[in-house]
Formats: structure tokens, C-alpha cells, sequence
């Protein structure tokens, strides 16, 4: 074997995402390799061995092979398992946002010449295998499957097996950049229809067995004809599955859209985690600004309790029994202040935005109640998609932009762990 070919790819031609312009696959020394014993295999003369001089053995006859099972679905709903594409199958245009868990690309399908993004996940510190957390994000994509869920296309590979990409459909805005370049809020019939849309994911999601556990503006994709599609599936996991000794994690969800629960050390916790996050989404459509600025956990809990007023035992019958509910002294008890921080939210707008920040998680409304709520059925009505404006896209610029001036979400504690585990800790 000749000494100059590397037997690995340099590192400069194996990176896909590297900043230079250079996107053709490295040469695979291993195929080269393949095809050399190949011809090697077929030069060398066949061996004669003594069987194959005397007389052949009498043929046995052919066992009977036992038909399947009724019950055994036929072979054509079990497509054979292919090898996932590699990601020079796209051409790599720019990097739309650096996230804490990877690096998604806006990128062309060679072949088909779509615009799509591929999200880049971050493995190469992994040292335990492929790490749960992500075969979670693309389990629970292709799980929540629905019109308001970003599209998961495939998974595709690079050079080396640190080099894993999601690709989806690219979407033009996220809600958090366009929140903050709209010269004016959206409007309610607007703020309707996202909310709609919202719901009905969130609704597919949880019958689906499928928590998001981080629902942020930020996460929250919209197209230009007026559709919102939910992304980052980073943290999802499913609920009802054995939880571990420890619990499920509390380092769930971005700080300011964190669940009172999870703030006050719950074990336990299920699909209303979201259905909070889902109130501060709302909140922060009509205000044009996130609803809980906090820097910290302490400063979240008396945000929230300064604007609902502290939990009661007639609002909150197991506060007590949270684990951290001890270690906190609840101010003095004071009306709430939701009417003046929404002074032109309907009554039935403010029924809905309170009955999603609702202190018992047992009686927060669901996304399946809510869609039904009255707020969706009053005038203005919700506006059809076609008619909301479009905007210029951040993401399809060939500028990376600037990283949110927001917490990030929480770091994975659970990236270590194998995938026989089911707990969450
Ligand atoms: N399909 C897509 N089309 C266009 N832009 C996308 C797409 N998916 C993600 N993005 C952009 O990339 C950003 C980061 O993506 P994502 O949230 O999936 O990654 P992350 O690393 O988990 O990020 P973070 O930790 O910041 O939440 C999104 O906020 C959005 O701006
Ligand atoms: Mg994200």
C-alpha cells in the first residue's frame, strides 16, 4: 500500500461545515483499498482441494420452510434499513444561528436543488456512544409529525461519526428575531392565528406521548405565508415512560419560560410544563418583549408571584409538598396584576392568558381545552396565514447573525447517559 495516501481524511477536507468553500467528499482511501483486494481476489487462481476432485455429495432433499404467521406483517411494510445519506449531498450556503447544542446551516439539496437547514449536532465530546439526548430530538420529530412541526427530512453524515446533521425544511424566521425587527406588534387577529397554530403542535405533540420541555420564541419557526412550525426538539422526551430514582430533570425549559413546578424542585412533572411556556409565548406575542425577564431563579419566582399574586392553598393545594416550597418566604399576599400589564387584552384573552399561567400545574388548561377556548371565537378572528406580511429573512442573509440577548437553554445533564437508561436525572 502506497505510504502517501492518508488512510483518514485531513481535517480541512472532512469538515463539511468548515469555513472554507471547499464541500466535495475527501477521497475515501477505504474504497480505494477495496477495490486493490478486489482485483487481488480475483487474480489469485482457485485452489484445488481434494473435495473438489471426487464425486459431488448425493443432494439432500430441501426442508420444508414453515410459512409465517397470519399475524406477521408482509415484507413490503418493512423497507430494508439504508445507510443514512452523507451531508455532501448539499452544498452549504451560510450558518443561520449557533445554538448551545449545535450549529444549524442553511444549505441546498444538490440533487434537488431545494433550500433546506441542517442542524449540526453537537457530538464531539461525546465519549459514551451516541448520546440520548439527540436520538431523542430526532425521535420526537419524527414522532410529532403536523403541519405546525418543522419538518425532519433525514440525517445525514460526515466524515466521521462526531458528524451527525439533521436536515429540515428552512423556514424563514424564527418569532424571537422577528419580534424584535417588526416596527409594530402583531396584531390580535394575528396573535390569533399563531396562537392557533400553536396549540394544535403542542396538542399533537402531547397526545403523542411527547413533552417539548423548551417552547421559547426562539424556538418557534414562521414562514413567510404565515405559518408557524415548532423546532428544537433538543430537550423533548417522552412522558409516561419509567422515570429514574432521581426524578425527571429540572434543568428543563429557558429560564423564563420555566414552570413554577420545576422552579420549586418538582420530581415529577408532565405536559403543563409546556402549557406555562406556552402562556409566556402568548404574553410576549402581545407585548412585543418576553413577559419574565429574570436573571435568576429567586428574581423568576417573584416576578411571577408579584404579577399573580402568591399561590394560596386554594390555588396551589401541593405547593407545600414541592421540595423547595420550605426554603421560600412567600411575600405578603396581593391582588394580582395581570389586568394592568394587559390593559387591552379582552376579557376573554386575559381568561385564557391566566388559565395557561395557572399556578397547579393539575389545573393549568390543556392545548386540546384550549383551542377551544372563547378567545378564538370572538371578534377580531384569527387572520387567515395568506394574509399576514412577509418579511425579509435573517436566516437566508449570508451574515451570521448576532446570538439573542436571552438565557439560554438549560445545559444536558442527561448527554451522558447510555441508551439503556431510562431515567432522566
Ligand atoms: N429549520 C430551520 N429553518 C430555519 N432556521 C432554523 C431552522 N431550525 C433552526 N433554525 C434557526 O436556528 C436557531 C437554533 O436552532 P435550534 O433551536 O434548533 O438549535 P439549538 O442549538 O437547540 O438552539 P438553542 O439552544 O439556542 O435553543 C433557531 O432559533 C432558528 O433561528
Ligand atoms: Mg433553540
Amino acid at each position: 500500500m502506497s505510504t502517501s495516501t492518508p488512510t483518514t481524511p485531513t481535517k480541512k477536507r472532512s469538515r463539511w461545515d468548515a469555513e472554507d468553500d471547499d464541500d466535495e467528499p475527501p477521497v475515501q482511501a477505504s474504497s480505494k483499498r477495496r477495490a486493490k483486494s478486489k482485483q487481488a481476489k480475483s487474480e489469485t487462481p482457485p485452489v484445488q482441494t481434494p473435495a473438489s476432485t471426487s464425486t459431488p455429495p448425493p443432494v439432500r432433499p430441501e426442508p420444508i420452510r414453515p410459512t409465517h404467521s397470519v399475524y406477521v406483517p408482509p415484507r413490503t411494510l418493512h423497507p430494508a434499513l439504508t445507510p443514512s445519506r452523507s451531508v455532501y449531498c448539499y452544498e452549504r450556503l451560510n450558518a443561520i444561528e449557533e445554538g448551545s447544542y449545535g450549529v444549524v446551516f442553511r444549505a441546498r439539496d444538490k440533487q434537488t436543488g431545494e433550500i433546506v437547514a441542517l442542524k449540526k449536532l453537537k457530538l464531539d465530546e461525546e465519549k459514551h456512544g451516541f448520546p440520548i439526548t439527540a436520538l431523542r430530538e430526532i425521535n420526537a420529530l419524527m414522532t410529532c409529525k403536523h403541519e405546525n412541526v418543522v419538518n425532519i427530512r433525514e440525517v445525514v453524515v460526515g466524515d466521521t461519526l462526531t458528524q451527525v446533521f439533521i436536515v429540515m425544511d428552512f423556514i424563514e424566521h424564527d418569532l424571537k428575531t422577528l419580534l424584535t425587527v417588526m416596527p409594530s406588534p402583531f396584531l390580535q387577529s394575528e396573535i390569533k392565528t399563531l396562537m392557533l397554530q400553536l396549540l394544535s403542535a403542542v396538542a399533537h405533540c402531547h397526545e403523542r406521548w411527547i413533552l417539548h420541555r423548551d417552547l421559547k420564541t426562539s424556538n418557534l419557526l414562521m414562514n413567510n405565508r404565515g405559518t408557524i412550525k415548532v423546532a428544537d426538539f433538543g430537550l423533548a422526551r417522552r412522558y409516561g415512560d419509567p422515570i429514574g430514582v432521581g426524578g425527571l430533570t429540572q434543568l428543563v425549559v429557558t429560564l423564563w419560560y420555566r414552570a413554577p413546578e420545576i422552579l420549586l424542585g418538582a420530581i415529577t412533572y408532565s405536559t403543563a410544563v409546556d402549557m406555562w411556556s406556552v402562556g409566556c409565548i402568548f404574553a410576549e406575542l402581545i407585548l412585543k418583549e418576553p413577559l419574565f425577564q429574570a436573571k435568576g431563579e429567586i428574581e423568576l419566582l417573584s416576578m411571577i408571584f408579584k404579577l399573580l399574586g402568591p399561590p394560596t392553598a386554594a390555588s396551589w393545594p401541593n405547593f407545600q409538598t414541592l421540595p423547595l416550597a420550605k426554603t421560600i418566604t412567600l411575600p405578603p399576599q396581593q391582588p394580582p396584576q395581570l389586568r394592568q400589564k394587559f390593559p387591552y387584552l379582552t376579557s376573554a384573552g386575559l381568561d385564557l392568558l391566566s388559565r395557561l399561567l395557572t399556578y397547579d400545574p393539575e389545573n393549568r388548561i390543556s392545548a386540546t381545552e384550549a383551542l377551544q377556548h372563547p378567545y378564538f371565537n370572538e371578534s377580531p378572528y384569527p387572520k387567515h396565514p395568506d394574509l399576514f406580511g412577509s418579511f425579509p429573512s435573517a436566516a437566508a442573509g449570508e451574515k451570521r447573525r448576532k446570538p439573542f440577548d436571552s438565557p439560554s437553554a438549560p445545559v444536558r445533564a442527561a448527554d451522558h447517559k447510555l441508551l439503556t437508561d431510562f431515567d432522566d436525572v
